[in-house]
């Protein structure tokens, strides 16, 4: 996408994001949950920011079908649009990492291109990527929101693990296999990996 002329952005005027930390007391890094749909990022992400806000840390949990119902609703479920949406997200994501925020994001991201250009907006020192490996068959059981059902019987296309590609992580900095752990389990196993890099 190209940048229109004339845009000058300021960055050397405004008050820096460790500033901001020091404010917070705390130091703002993404949690980026990817997975399949009804994997259960976006229970285990909440399950984080509660422990998170009963500490003490300020957070923002981003996810797939919020951002998809407001900014970013013009987007549909090619490949095209799904790197268009994280890439947007992404941008979002930096304002509140630049604001001291932990941001907690839950998006399939289902390809290596749209995880690598949130890590390149984010910046890899700042990006956690947490993959949660639910097996397809369990999200298909489950099937909260009737999507799967809908996706086999051809009502919805590019359904992702159905008609759409997911490429599983290679190397997420965290592993949830949920048919192993408990949701507690998991949500402490986050913590344990996350408080000492958010701790000022
Ligand atoms: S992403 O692939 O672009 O990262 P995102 O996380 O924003 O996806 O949105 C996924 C959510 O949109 C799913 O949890 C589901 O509720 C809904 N959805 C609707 N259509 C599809 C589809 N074709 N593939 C995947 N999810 C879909």
């Amino acid at each position: 996408m190209q940048n229109a002329g004339n845009i000058h952005p300021v960055f050397d005027r405004i008050i820096s994001k460790e500033q901001k930390e020091q404010l917070l007391k705390q130091r703002a890094k993404v949690l980026w949950f990817t997975g399949l749909s009804g994997s259960g990022k976006t229970t285990l992400g909440a399950a984080v920011e509660k422990e998170l806000f009963n500490r003490g840390f300020l957070t923002q949990i981003l996810d797939g079908d919020n951002i998809r119902s407001g900014i970013n609703k013009n987007l549909k479920f090619t490949e095209e649009d799904r790197v268009e949406n994280i890439r947007r997200i992404a941008e979002v994501t930096k304002l509140f990492l630049n604001c001291g925020v932990i941001t907690i994001n839950c998006f399939i991201s289902p390809t290596k291109e749209s995880r690598n250009i949130a890590k390149s907006i984010i910046g890899k020192e700042n990006y956690i990527e947490v993959y949660v490996n639910t097996p397809i068959d369990v999200c298909e059981k489950r099937d909260i929101k009737g999507l799967y059902a809908k996706a086999r019987n051809g009502e919805i296309k590019n359904f992702t693990g159905i008609t759409s590609p997911f490429e599983a992580p290679k190397n997420p900095d965290i592993i949830i296999n949920t048919d192993k752990l408990s949701p507690e389990e998991s949500t402490k196993k986050i913590l344990n990996f996350l408080l000492k890099k958010i701790t000022y």
